[in-house]
């Protein structure tokens, strides 16, 4: 929506005031569900960071067939606006945390070491893993020396009484529970992908993701390599999350409980989402890349708690399509597929190409936001300064993709996402509040399911263990971005979109909720327990 005309200081004065105005209580805009958090100190200068790349995890070692890795969960400070530091959790002590890199069919195994305040759950978002790697709610990783759940924490022991959550809440199932480390088992039996881990903790998952848990977690493989797609210093991850900035540098978040210890849920105003007025692409506020005039592949991720985007090029290239799609959530699509944006809600993922020879050198071209306005509809700005030699390759045929036959369904479910009832938590699925003893659907490994996601608002539903394929949106067929294997799906207002599910390999209990962060901590989740 920012215009190619508009100039510099059009666009820097509507992040102020202005912004506020518009973003202020118009929560009913069908397009974003969540409530705007406004900051309070002086914000960077936009496109003036260079964008920071998160650095890559060496393993400690190698063995035959794993590489063995360990994750340190500490509190560090970062500097992201002027004259100010803002704490952070972080994965490796940054923030983002360090990308790690895995080869298809090579295990990885990572070790979680929680030096934070509080308990953790490391998830690998996108991973076919077994259940007891897979970062369930309740496997709580308790800070180094502590003993026990402190008193009155989620589920991980207590009985507590929570309005907000609809009374006293079942903590029938503690976790398996672990003190200071914990180790994660990733077979990596699974296409090459841009995956991501981030923290997944009963009823905290918000604040600790926008204290910042999360990191990228690409896999690798030799059909993908041999594509010849833009590699190197040309591919380059994008993990956008959007933040808002309280006068002292401290990250803006309306918890009921700041300690992240006893009471769950934020400030009845932001229950439909927490909203930040300032983009962080890779950490970094509104960051500025010099690129080749060449092509450049970018792992985009909505690692934002409840914010959505539909990612433009400003202006866009004089001739030819904007973005190339290459894969989606689940790795490499079958072909490339042209997009005019790029839309994604919280947990998407999209790899795409842009070739920046179609611009002259000297371009500057902004990926701007059309959700978003003020200090949201700004993520990043390239700036095109140099020509150079590009061997890169986008080919017709990407990879050999399998399609699920809607015939081969041997059940439909339904899941409803919707707010709660009365004396019911402000979110639930299929009715009811999430219980994490409760097993809501028991597919079979190998068999193909129908699901079908209802829902209320937006959602963007995510389903662990395997990906799905979208295949009707209403009445329609999927649409624009829902091409390939997904892990999340935006359901958007009154829709209902269906899926084809088909679990493999690991039986256990895994879940699935909504992404937006704030739903998923009140209580829109469910279990699903897979069979042999
Ligand atoms: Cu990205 Cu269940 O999470
Ligand atoms: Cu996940
Ligand atoms: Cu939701």
């Amino acid at each position: 929506m920012t215009g190619r005309g508009r100039t510099r200081r059009e666009v820097l004065g509507l992040a102020g005031g202005a912004a506020a105005l518009l973003a202020g209580g118009c929560g009913g805009t069908r397009e974003r569900t969540g409530e705007l958090v406004r900051s309070a100190g002086p914000l960077p200068e936009p496109f003036t960071t260079p964008l920071p790349v998160p650095r890559v995890l060496e393993p400690l070692r190698r063995t035959a067939d794993a590489d063995v890795h360990e994750v340190v969960q500490r509190v560090v400070r970062v500097g992201i606006v002027p004259g100010r530091s803002t704490e952070v959790f972080g994965y490796g002590g940054t923030f983002p945390g360090p990308t790690i890199v895995s080869e298809r069919g090579r295990a990885t195994l990572v070790t979680h070491v929680n030096e934070l305040p509080v308990p953790t759950v490391a998830h690998l978002h996108g991973g076919h893993t077994p259940a007891d790697s897979d970062g369930f709610p309740t496997d709580l990783l308790l800070p180094a020396g502590a003993a026990a759940p402190p008193a009155g924490a989620g589920h991980g022991g207590a009985h507590h009484e929570d309005p907000q959550h609809g009374g006293p809440r079942r903590a029938s199932t503690a976790g398996d529970l672990a003190a200071g480390r914990r180790e994660h088992t990733y077979p990596m039996q699974q296409r090459a992908a841009t995956l991501w881990y981030h923290d997944h903790r009963m009823d905290f998952t918000g604040p600790a993701v926008h204290r910042g848990l999360f990191g990228l977690h690409l896999v690798r493989d030799e059909e993908e390599a041999r594509l010849g797609l833009p590699s190197g210093a040309r591919e380059v991850p994008l993990l956008i999350a959007d933040r808002s900035f309280a006068e002292d540098g401290s990250f803006r978040y309306p918890a009921l409980d700041p300690t992240m210890l006893a009471t769950p849920g934020v400030q009845p105003e932001f229950s439909e989402g927490v909203l930040g007025d300032v983009v962080l692409v890779n950490g970094a506020a509104w960051p500025v890349l010099d690129v080749d005039a060449a092509r450049y592949r970018f792992r985009v991720l909505n690692a934002s708690n409840a914010r959505r985007y539909d990612l433009r090029l400003s202006p866009p290239p004089p001739s030819g399509p904007r973005f190339v799609q290459v894969g989606s959530d689940g790795g490499l699509l079958a072909r490339p597929v042209e997009l005019g944006s790029v839309r994604l809600a919280p947990g998407e993922r999209f790899d795409v190409v842009v070739d920046f020879a179609r611009y002259p050198v000297g371009t500057e071209v902004d990926l701007v936001n059309g959700l978003g306005d003020g200090g949201s509809a700004q993520v990043l700005r390239f700036r095109v300064v140099r020509r150079a030699r590009d061997d890169s390759t986008v080919p017709a045929r990407l990879s050999e993709v399998e399609v699920l036959a809607e015939s081969a369904a041997v059940r439909t479910r339904e899941f409803r996402f919707s707010r709660g009832g009365p004396g019911q938590p402000h979110w639930v699925l299929g009715g009811r509040p999430y219980d994490p003893a409760r097993v809501d659907a028991d597919p079979v490994l190998g068999q193909v399911e129908r699901w079908r996601l209802r829902s209320d608002v937006h959602h963007p539903v995510h389903v662990h263990l395997d990906p799905f394929q979208v295949v009707r949106r209403g009445s329609r067929r999927r649409g624009p971005w829902d091409g390939g294997w997904k892990d999340t799906v935006d359901v958007r207002p009154g829709e209902v979109v269906e899926v084809l599910v088909r679990f493999t390999d690991h039986a256990g209990r895994f879940v699935l909720h909504c992404h937006n962060l704030e739903h998923e901590d009140m209580m829109m989740m469910a279990n699903f327990q897979t069979r042999a």
